[in-house]
């Protein structure tokens, strides 16, 4: 994702969409619900645990950011199918020949065939939006590896597509009035599509609804981002009615489609999602909020009810994301995606009632202890010290500097230290007392990036070590700056050809 959030926070992107037509999409089975399932984290469950978990939860679909062989092989034999990636760093050294392009479908695809059962790739992800230099290179790289796959007989079972940023598509409200970015539409995303139809394939478009939420608030209410009943806005050309972000935002990108001649196939979503937890200023962002969005979406997929444009029609979508990702850069949230934290328990309760996609789940039922409301400083204060002391509660958050130092009050230390001996005593009852001076609660006293451990969260530490293999976008805007020079050298290249052009 969350290339479109950590895009919007740290790179600047903007944010828009597009416009109208009619469509003749065949309308296939039922839609899915997928999910994503990164590892930007250092806390996460090992590859064959997640996959042990997906499979007791009924997955059936799930989308990996690279070729990870570990999680490939652990899904061998199980019934869920994957999209693997090519993450963006890797588009340069997989594109540069259909030798290389062949090698790589060998080394990481045809390998897991026929066990695992890899239905898509992806080819990078938000390139056009955050990789503007990678724009030249992306189709070549499309079309080796898709003549890779045709040299192989794999190209009817796999599927190739390159994820773009809702915010590729301008002017998307109303959505009959969208349009491709001009500086990509006839260069890149006209043979993109030419490419999707011939092959059979489909656009893969991340929605952020809360993005586009916060950057229209005066406009939007929250009900029209989370798919509560709201009275709607019409598009006065087609005189449709749209109550959500997410029907207003496909249709836009089957506008910008149609403007180019394409209504011939559909859109996957490749991401999109809601997070629990954000900063002070990150307005919109709650575990209710999340919740909501999640189930809702989940209704409105599996009730295959399309959009007001295409009613009816499939719309397959992957959910971001399958866990919480604590290495993600930027703000809060974006380490707060998850529909489960690390260890395996539920951030909320995910409904998916005839679906047989996810079983149903329940919220773990979590308690942190904090100071009681109306004491004395001292009175907390010498708890604290016995807590911090002798207690050896884990105190060192609470320091200058550190992330629970804010905010710096004696109540707010003393709930930190206090939980900290609570959750060591294994919630233990007795432990959350002090003297009367502190009380259990449910609701989490988390703070913006202090995070106030409960239960079994935050304490397991199985590291798998490979970031490279990172969620989405997390990292794109460092990965970028690493990549720097090779940038400018592909920019080199594009100015050459122009100049032979
Ligand atoms: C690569 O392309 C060249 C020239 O079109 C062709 O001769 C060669 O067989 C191709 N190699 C592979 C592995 O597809
Ligand atoms: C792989 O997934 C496809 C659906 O895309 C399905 O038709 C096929 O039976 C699956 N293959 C295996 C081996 O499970
Ligand atoms: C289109 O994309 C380019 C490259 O990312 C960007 O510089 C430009 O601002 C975009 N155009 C609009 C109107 O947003
Ligand atoms: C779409 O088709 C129409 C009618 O055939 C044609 O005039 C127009 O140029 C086409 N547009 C594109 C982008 O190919
Ligand atoms: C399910 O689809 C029907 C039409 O097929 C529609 O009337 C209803 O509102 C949809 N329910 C949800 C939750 O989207
Ligand atoms: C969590 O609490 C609810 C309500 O108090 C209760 O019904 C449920 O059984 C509890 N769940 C677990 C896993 O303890
Ligand atoms: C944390 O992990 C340790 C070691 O694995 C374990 O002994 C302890 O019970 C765990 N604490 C909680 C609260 O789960």
């Amino acid at each position: 994702m969350a290339f479109s959030k950590a895009g919007a926070t740290l790179c600047n992107v903007v944010l828009s969409i597009l416009i109208t037509s009619s469509f003749i999409v065949p309308s296939s089975a039922g839609a899915f619900v997928g999910m994503n399932y990164g590892l930007d984290g250092d806390n996460l469950p090992s590859p064959q645990q997640a996959v042990d978990f997906m499979k007791k939860h009924g997955m059936a679909q799930v989308r990996i950011y690279d070729t990870n062989a570990a999680i490939l092989n652990a899904l061998a034999g199980s019934n869920i199918q994957v999209m693997v990636g090519i993450p963006n760093e890797e588009i340069l050294s997989v594109g540069e020949s259909n030798v290389t392009a062949a090698n790589w479908v060998k080394k990481n695809i045809a390998t897991y065939l026929p066990n695992t059962n890899i239905t898509g790739i992806a080819v990078g992800s938000e390139v056009l939006s955050d990789y503007p230099s990678l724009a030249s290179v992306l189709l070549p790289t499309i079309n080796y590896v898709h003549e890779a796959l045709v040299a192989m007989s794999l190209d009817t079972q796999i599927k190739i597509s390159t994820p773009i940023a809702a915010s590729l598509i301008e002017d998307s409200f109303p959505p009959s009035q969208a349009s491709f970015n001009q500086t990509y539409a006839r260069t890149v995303i006209e043979p993109l599509l030419d490419f999707l139809s011939q092959t059979g394939s489909y656009l893969l478009i991340n929605i952020y609804p809360l993005d586009i939420y916060q950057q229209n608030q005066k406009v939007m209410s929250i009900d029209y981002a989370l798919f509560r009943p709201n009275s709607g806005i019409m598009d006065s050309n087609t005189n449709l009615l749209y109550t959500n972000v997410f029907d207003a935002m496909i249709d836009a990108a089957f506008s910008a489609m149609a403007e180019l001649n394409h209504t011939d196939f559909s859109v996957v979503v490749s991401e999109t999602g809601w997070p629990s937890r954000g900063d002070t200023d990150e307005v919109g962002v709650s575990v209710d909020n999340a919740a909501t969005y999640a189930n809702n979406l989940v209704k409105h997929i599996l009730n295959n009810t399309g959009t007001p444009r295409r009613p009816g029609i499939a719309i397959n979508t992957y959910i971001y994301e399958l866990f919480n990702e604590d290495r993600r850069q930027g703000a809060t949230s974006e380490k707060n995606y998850g529909i489960y934290y690390p260890d395996q328990t539920p951030v909320y309760s995910l409904d998916t009632t005839g679906a047989g996609m996810i079983s149903v789940t329940g919220p773990a039922n979590r308690t942190w202890c904090v100071a009681k409301q109306g004491v004395s400083s001292s009175s907390l204060q010498a708890a604290m010290d016995f807590a911090c002391g002798e207690g050896s509660a884990d105190c060192s958050q609470i320091q200058p500097g550190q992330t629970c130092f804010n905010p710096d009050s004696v109540p707010a230390h003393a709930s930190y230290a206090f939980n900290s001996y609570y959750q060591r005593n294994s919630m233990a009852s007795g432990s959350c007392d002090f003297a009367g001076v502190a009380t259990v609660t449910t609701i989490d006293p988390s703070l913006g990036q202090c995070i106030y451990p409960s239960g079994s969260q935050g304490n397991q530490s199985i590291s798998i070590g490979n970031l490279k293999s990172s969620g989405a976008g997390s990292t794109y805007c460092q990965s970028l700056i690493l990549l720097g020079p090779i940038i400018m050298l592909v920019s080199t290249l594009r100015l050459d050809l122009v100049v032979q052009l």
